[in-house]
């Protein structure tokens, strides 16, 4: 039986430290291989989930706080940002229970992205998670908590999971796996866990070329996709799908075999789509160009038998996914034959990272 995680609350009489100061972390973006589509309660996964941490793609977070009453002003990318000012004002006060603390300060919020807002890649995964890291900064500077590296980590991820489902896997590097699994050691639906060394180092050091379709705002939110979930014919299939090929993929993984790693990561992106082809409402976030790129990836793999698949997130951009060694045959065939379906030729460059670090 997985328990909600109980943290004590962080209370303002309980500061030993000047109650003023600064903090900063860079967290990366993550890319799923098994799918997290689906919560329930508190931010609790239907299914398990497991993703590569990206390292290019991150967020970049710096936040000042001094006594106050709970006031949060935010710049993105060096500009006044309302409405996501009010998201993170309202994370907070939802935190209240663990963080009573904060209630007692004002947060001044700078935060930029390394990639390109036109891009239409989701960023919640990287700014969520930095928040999160940064409060738990804050609560280790004023408190002289969360000293242990793992402690800190572990937490951070519980509360970029509050945040946002997806993030909490961003805080670890390489292979961040979340939700409990009778065949993952020490799963759970709480946080996420660093799997990074249960599988073959080839996966360290895999490349992610995200194929731009469309940068286009995607029209349903991934927070109304999971909604959707609730009355989805297929979702008891679906989650019991997730948990099978969790212990399928890691199992292909610690092998080193990529012929099963492949099938895996395609079924999962496709199903994804599915899910949201059998919502009512029902609704598409592939383009005509993500199918024109699925198909050229098979067909490239077909042809010349090298390890190349793709993956995508609830959007319509494509993520190819290859060993580090083929890099050049992959990149050339990317350029040659699917670059010209790619928004204004878009091609952002990306492989698996080491995670969090403070700045
Ligand atoms: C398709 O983490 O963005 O990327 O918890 O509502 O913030 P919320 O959802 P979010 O969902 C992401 C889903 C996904 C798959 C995945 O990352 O596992």
């Amino acid at each position: 039986m997985d328990i909600e995680h109980n943290y004590k609350p962080i209370n303002v009489a309980d500061a030993i430290h000047l109650y003023e100061g600064e903090v900063a972390w860079r967290s990366p973006s993550n890319i799923a291989l098994v799918k997290y589509w689906g919560k329930y309660g508190r931010q609790l996964p239907s299914n398990p989930s497991v993703s590569f941490t990206l390292k290019n793609a991150h967020t970049n977070m710096r936040m000042s706080y001094k006594p106050g009453n709970g006031q949060v002003v935010l710049f993105f990318e060096k500009e006044r940002n309302t409405a996501f000012e009010a998201r993170i004002a309202k994370f907070i006060k939802s935190i209240e229970d663990i963080y009573p603390f904060l209630q007692g300060l004002d947060l001044e919020i700078h935060s930029d992205n390394s990639f390109p807002h036109s891009a239409g890649i989701a960023s919640s995964a990287s700014a969520m998670s930095a928040l999160a890291l940064c409060l738990c900064s804050i609560e280790q500077k004023a408190f002289n908590t969360l000293t242990d590296k793992d402690e800190f980590l572990e937490k951070a991820s519980y509360l970029s999971r509050l945040a946002s489902g997806s993030a909490c896997r961003s805080v670890y590097p390489k292979l961040g796996q979340w939700g409990i699994h009778e065949g993952i050691q020490g799963s759970t639906n709480n946080f996420a866990i660093d799997v990074s060394d249960r599988v073959d180092p080839i996966f360290h050091t895999f490349k992610n070329s995200i194929l731009i379709a469309s940068a286009k705002e995607k029209s349903v939110s991934s927070s109304a996709g999971h909604q959707l979930m609730e009355d989805n014919p297929y979702a008891a299939v679906r989650f019991q799908q997730a948990n099978d090929n969790l212990v399928k993929l890691m199992q292909a993984m610690k092998e080193g075999d990529l012929d099963t790693f492949m099938l895996i990561v395609e079924e999962e992106a496709l199903t994804l789509h599915a899910l949201m082809m059998t919502s009512t409402p029902s609704y598409v976030l592939m383009k005509p160009g993500s199918l024109v790129l699925i198909e050229k990836i098979r067909a490239f793999r077909a042809e010349t038998g090298l390890p190349v698949c793709f993956t995508l997130d609830a959007g319509p951009n494509l993520h190819v996914l290859y060993p580090e060694h083929i890099t050049t045959q992959v990149q050339s065939f990317i350029k040659e034959e699917c670059q010209a379906f790619c928004e204004n030729g878009l091609i952002i460059e990306d492989e698996v990272g080491e995670g969090a670090i403070a700045i």
